[in-house]
């Protein structure tokens, strides 16, 4: 079990090196180094995040890891290769025609594998490992390994949605960085962060898909001892597009003045879901705000500040709202 592990760890290590060198030296990587340049992405960037370029062959991977001893049943398992449908048994190379983004866990081992298509039509536009003995998409965190070091020193982490998202925030010189790979954030998510910083802020993108992530993730993070922040985005907008249009400082600002707390974001999302324009759906608002975010806030100051806003805009006393609380906690004891 130990050293079959010990195998897709090498085999990972291996696949991460030969589509590097597939991507900067070689005739058919020319294509990928292309996409990365015209996104904007510089060498010293692409080698510091270990960039490859899968071509588009059916069998390439297959051939240098065989040749090099491994079997092709584990490479299997370790999400490298697939499995033909038809011929049981038969094995070629999963990832083809894209662009690779190696992703390692904790230690700094790559554990796993995003592949990019370098244009729209051709597929899921990203194909990540499976689950596998290494690779658990709810317990790792894309980066974590580069940015551990930072976010020790600065006491906060930036959790974003995308490879491209982190890979742009470095490039720009903010190295605290790292990505959900493809879910929201889960308890295991933050206990590893909690480790690090005291603070986490997450900036998803600016679509529909980002703000049901971000809620998602809300509600993870709301029993964790952890302080939490959101970064919203300009509508459409992700990390990697607001670095671009807006530049590095307009970044930080979004992530160091514009993130509410975890609180904030979470009445504020609620709005959408009544006629704030009515009595009746100012009223049924607040109660849904009482019962499903002010029963969770711990924090007597914080809650306090939260009501003071509510009283004012909806000219209900903080007294009143904060009996509504006290109500609402007996009926529904916190879990
Ligand atoms: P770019 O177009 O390269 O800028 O991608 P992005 O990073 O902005 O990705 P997007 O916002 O579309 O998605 C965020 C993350 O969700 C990606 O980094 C992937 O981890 C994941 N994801 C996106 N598209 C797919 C897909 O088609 N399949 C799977 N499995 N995951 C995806
Ligand atoms: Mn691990
Ligand atoms: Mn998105
Ligand atoms: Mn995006
Ligand atoms: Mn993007």
């Amino acid at each position: 079990e130990y050293k079959r592990r010990k195998e897709m760890l090498r085999a990972h290590e291996l696949a991460a090196k030969y589509y590097n060198h597939i991507l900067m030296n070689t005739e058919h990587g020319k294509l990928g180094l292309r996409y990365l340049e015209e996104r904007g992405i510089s060498r010293i960037t692409i080698e510091a995040f270990q960039l490859g370029y899968a071509p588009d062959a059916w069998d390439v991977l297959r051939k240098f890891l065989l040749k090099r001893g491994f079997a092709e049943e584990l490479l299997f398992e370790a999400g490298l290769l697939s499995e033909a449908q038809n011929g049981k048994g038969r094995y070629f190379d999963k990832f083809r025609h894209r662009v690779m983004y190696p992703i390692h866990d904790a230690q700094g081992h790559v554990i796993g594998f995003g592949g990019r298509v370098l244009s729209k039509d051709s597929g899921p536009k990203y194909l990540n490992s499976p689950e596998t003995p290494l690779f658990h998409k709810g317990r790792h965190l894309y980066n974590l390994h580069r940015a551990r070091s930072t976010m020790r020193s600065e006491g906060r982490v930036l959790v974003l949605e995308g490879y491209m998202d982190v890979i742009a925030a470095y490039q720009a010189g903010v190295q605290n960085v790292v990505a959900v790979l493809g879910t929201a954030l889960t308890n295991d998510h933050v206990r590893l962060l909690q480790r690090n910083v005291q603070e986490i802020v997450m900036m998803f993108d600016g679509d529909a898909a980002g703000q049901k992530a971000a809620l998602r993730s809300a509600e993870v993070v709301k029993d964790a001892d952890v302080k939490t922040r959101v970064a919203t985005l300009p509508e459409g907008l992700d990390p990697d597009d607001f670095l671009k249009k807006y530049g590095k400082d307009a970044f930080v600002r979004a992530i160091q003045d514009n993130a509410s707390s975890m609180t904030t974001f979470r009445i504020l999302s609620m709005r959408k879901d009544y006629n704030l324009s009515t009595d009746v759906g100012r009223e049924d608002y607040l109660k849904a705000v009482i019962q499903t975010v002010l029963t969770d806030v711990s924090s007597p100051m914080e809650l306090e500040k939260q009501l003071k806003e509510l009283s004012d805009e909806f000219g209900v006393s903080v007294d009143a709202l904060d009996q509504e609380v006290r109500l609402a906690k007996k009926s529904a004891p916190a879990g």
